[in-house]
């Protein structure tokens, strides 16, 4: 499916991330060709009155697993609510799959995820199935979505590259099909050594092809995990410095202070990207605590401060690890500023980039943002500003992909029926600072 060739349109009136006010945009060709405060309108152009709205880039997912989206209660729900239990559910579940389902629930998925803005997506896929099913059905709706979502896929060995039999030649021959990125989750392994191990082996093995890395590395809560430590230390051996992305970093929450600052810097030295996923990490680890009860996210405003380009995801939606959500990354931003504790002004910036430019940055989009030469992609919120925006986490009144409006979305107000109250109200507020 393509989509039909959009007429030129004309943003009006848009307030532009940076603050600037009454702006306008031209998007044509599939690109953005001129933003400016006045622009002519073009012979034929849809004119979009963004009525004084924030226009942001696309929201992007720098970390989801589209396989098992939608899932939730096949063949039953995860009654302990933990990692090994979701991993175990989902075990049970693989064999039970097909490629038709697969495809149907990410299709449904990626729809949501348009309606909501979201128009890149970095999704891990199970490779431990030597059928591969998930692997064709996913590549397949990657080409489905083309058009108008950008879908990256990481071979994922979920049962452990070296734990589970077959599964480095079923890695290989996914990639072979076409998956994108090395994916790997040395935490899984039998042994730490064994861990460091599989993280020699796929970072050679995405050297020697050229593709990038992205693995589930200490998604736990123990603080003598050290796999993102041998992670940066291959990126740096083998010259993968910018390609190379560290997802849940849970443990770094438990370690000890004099050695997570040893350790920031040889992540940012090594140009790791890293990934957090608040919403999964708030839930899922610190289980096995009684209290005081971990919080269990990567140290994310301390990995900013060290240079390290850190994004965030939302990981599940509805399946064996993850009860909730619906592809809304502005809940994924919103609980990362919480858990974080990133409340000031610059950490809610920080939380909004976390979810646009720097998960850009770890999916290597081309042409991403709003300036001219970008693709013609973005996003009108109903909220005055990218703060505003986590806060309501806003509605998506118009999203735009390819310089074609693909969805919209009603404002959302309320009526109100209070003697000597207004009418209507809306949830926006102009705020000092
Ligand atoms: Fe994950």
């Amino acid at each position: 499916m393509s989509l039909p060739t959009p007429a030129p349109l004309l943003v009006r009136n848009a307030t532009l991330p940076d603050g600037r006010p009454g702006m306008q945009l031209l998007a044509e060709g599939g690109l953005i060709q001129a933003v400016a405060p006045q622009l002519p309108v073009p012979p034929g152009a849809v004119v979009l009155d963004a009525q004084g709205w924030l226009l942001s880039p696309p929201f992007v997912d720098a970390h989801f697993h589209m396989d098992s989206v939608l899932s939730h209660g096949l063949p039953r729900v995860n009654a302990s609510g933990t990692l090994l239990e979701g991993i175990a559910l989902w075990g049970e579940l693989k064999p039970m799959l097909t490629e038709d389902a697969i495809a149907e629930r990410a299709l449904a998925y990626c729809d949501w995820a348009v309606a909501r803005g979201l128009l890149a997506i970095r999704s891990h896929v199970d490779i431990c199935d030597p059928r591969l099913l998930a692997v064709r059905a996913l590549l397949d709706v990657k080409r489905r979505v083309a058009p108008y979502l950008q879908l990256q896929l990481v071979a994922f060995p979920q049962d452990g590259l070296l734990r589970s039999p077959g599964a480095l030649a079923n890695l290989l021959r996914a990639l072979d099909l076409g998956v994108d990125v090395v994916g790997g989750i040395p935490h899984f392994e039998r042994t730490m050594a064994e861990g460091a191990e599989s993280v020699r082996v796929l970072c050679e093995l995405a050297a020697a092809r050229g593709l990038p890395v992205d693995m589930h590395c200490d998604e736990s809560d123990d603080p003598l995990s050290r796999h993102v430590e041998t992670l940066a230390f291959h990126t740096q051996r083998l010259g993968l410095q910018g390609r190379v992305t560290g997802s849940h970093l849970t443990s770094m929450h438990s370690m000890d202070n004099y050695y997570a600052s040893k350790l920031m810097p040889l992540l940012a030295e090594a140009g790791l990207h890293v990934v957090a996923n608040p919403l999964i990490n708030i839930t899922l680890q610190g289980r096995h605590d009684t209290y005081p009860r971990r919080r269990g996210m990567t140290r994310v405003p301390e990995l900013l401060a060290a240079g390290v380009n850190v994004a965030f995801g939302h990981d599940c939606v509805l399946d064996p690890w993850y009860s909730f959500g619906s592809a809304c990354m502005l809940e994924v931003a919103a609980m990362g500023l919480h858990v974080a504790q990133m409340t000031s002004s610059r950490g809610q910036r920080q939380c909004f980039d976390a979810i646009t430019v720097n998960a850009a940055r770890v999916l290597g989009l081309q042409g991403y943002g709003l300036d001219v030469g970008c693709r013609a992609d973005f996003v009108v919120l109903q909220a005055r500003s990218p703060e505003e925006a986590v806060r309501l986490r806003a509605q998506r009144l118009a999203v735009v992909s390819g310089g074609a409006v693909v969805a919209r979305m009603a404002p959302a107000t309320a009526e109100l029926t209070l003697p000597g109250r207004p009418a209507h109200v809306d949830f926006t507020r102009q705020v000092a600072g």
